[in-house]
């Protein structure tokens, strides 16, 4: 019997900065930005949301649209990297706001943005083992990505979250049960303990990322070396092709490498014409919320039922996953028919209804930190970080805080 994703919910914050905005506040062209990086837009958190706040809120929308009683979640799987403590997982505040029961297996992920799919391959893992049961696992990914203002990675930031229901009645995406890994440790990219922003070595970052997609693909196909024979590329089989997104030209480049490690002899016309075809229609949603980490593959995926999982019922589609550090993974997974029932993950309502805030508003909100407090009159998501008090961080519902 299938296992795979039931069905996805995104949430991103309210407010968001257009890249040429940031470009002429650095002094930096445009087009470096939007065309060199392939950025639009990038989503700002507010002082009142945190990583609890930004998962629980894709968790709660999930639950509502697959009309799902919290009660019936046997595991909840948090992936993110911008924790909240030391030792109290995301997870189970997460828990406690979204009211899902006692029975229930819940804790956090680590791997820098591969998180996001190790939570999904251990909830997948954990549905097929149910030994006659019926399981379904809730897994999120909720990150915010932060770099220093003025340096090279600050175009590259962003917030959100994605939700999955992973269960036995996949109407999303049916995963296949072979996959291909890569691990290695490298310095690309890291946020020691004391720090809120990451430290980067940005162009050897997209090396390891290259690096990785290489080794996780031939390990998917088995291989010790790319393929050179003609007529046995895989690639040309995976109707779409998603990649985790920290900036769109980043899966430009990956999509270029797949197809060479793939054997497929493609110059650079040909290389275009299947990265517009088989890579650019997941990327739409990326371009305008920025790098989610974890979530990032995911908003992709969700995007992309979103925009078009009618057509693509019945078709296979490759995914890719990179966390620096790095643990990498290539996967591949099919559409069901009847995906059309479950393809609003509500990301092109959330994208319409956002709040554009000029540079000075941007750098107030990342200056200031996650504060917490009164949310701003706009403020569209479900729960609020309200702050710390006697070393507790408390959460409540933004009625409950006008109240
Ligand atoms: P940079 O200094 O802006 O790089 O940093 P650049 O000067 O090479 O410019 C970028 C591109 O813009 C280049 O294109 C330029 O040619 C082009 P490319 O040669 O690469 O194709 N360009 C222009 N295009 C049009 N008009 C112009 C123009 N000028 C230049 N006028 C870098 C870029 C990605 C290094 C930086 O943004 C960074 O450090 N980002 C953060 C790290 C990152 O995202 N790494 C990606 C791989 S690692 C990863 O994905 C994991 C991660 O998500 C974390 C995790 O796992 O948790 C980051």
């Amino acid at each position: 019997m299938s296992v795979g994703i039931e069905r996805l919910s995104v949430y991103v914050p309210q407010y968001a900065l257009r890249l040429t905005d940031l470009a002429a506040a650095r002094d930096v062209p445009p087009e470096k930005l939007t065309a060199g990086l392939g950025v639009q837009e990038m989503a700002i958190a507010p002082p009142c949301e945190d990583v609890v706040t930004l998962a629980a809120t894709a968790g709660a929308r999930l639950l509502r649209a697959a009309d799902v009683d919290p009660e019936e979640i046997g595991m909840l799987l948090v992936a993110t990297e911008t924790g909240v403590d030391h030792s109290k997982p995301v997870s189970i505040f997460v828990h406690d706001l979204l009211g899902i029961g006692r029975r229930c297996r819940v804790y956090e992920l680590k791997h820098a943005c591969y998180a996001g799919t190790a939570a999904l391959m251990t909830a997948a893992d954990w549905v097929r083992a149910d030994g006659g049961r019926v399981r379904r696992a809730l897994v999120i990914a909720a990150d915010i990505a932060r770099y220093e203002i003025g340096s090279p990675g600050e175009p590259t930031q962003g917030a959100g979250a994605v939700a999955m229901l992973v269960g036995r009645a996949p109407q999303a995406l049916v995963l296949s049960e072979q996959s291909g890994t890569y691990a290695g440790n490298v310095h690309d990219f890291w946020r020691p303990l004391d720090r809120r922003e990451a430290i980067v070595d940005g162009k050897y970052s997209v090396e390891c990322y290259l690096d990785a997609l290489a080794g996780a693909f031939l390990a998917y196909r088995g291989l010790e070396r790319p393929p050179l024979a003609a007529g046995a590329a895989l690639t040309d089989r995976l109707v779409r092709l998603l990649y985790h997104t920290p900036f769109p030209k980043m899966a430009m480049k990956a999509h270029r490498r797949l197809l060479e490690i793939d054997g497929r002899a493609v110059d650079d016309d040909a290389a275009a014409a299947s990265y517009r075809t088989q890579a650019a229609p997941g990327l739409a949603a990326v371009a305008r919320v920025g790098n989610t980490y974890t979530a990032s593959l995911y908003l992709c995926l969700a995007a992309l039922l979103e925009a078009e999982g009618r057509a693509l019922a019945g078709e296979r589609l490759g995914l890719f996953s990179y966390g620096s550090g790095c643990c990498a993974e290539f996967f591949t997974g099919s559409v069901p028919e009847g995906v059309e029932a479950v393809a609003d993950a509500g990301v092109a309502a959330l994208l319409a209804g956002r709040t554009f805030i000029d540079v000075p508003a941007y750098e107030r909100l990342v200056r200031g930190g996650e504060a917490g407090g009164e949310p701003p009159a706009d403020f569209a998501g479900e729960f609020v970080f309200t702050g710390v008090r006697n070393q507790r961080r408390e959460y409540a519902r933004p009625g409950a805080l006008a109240a």
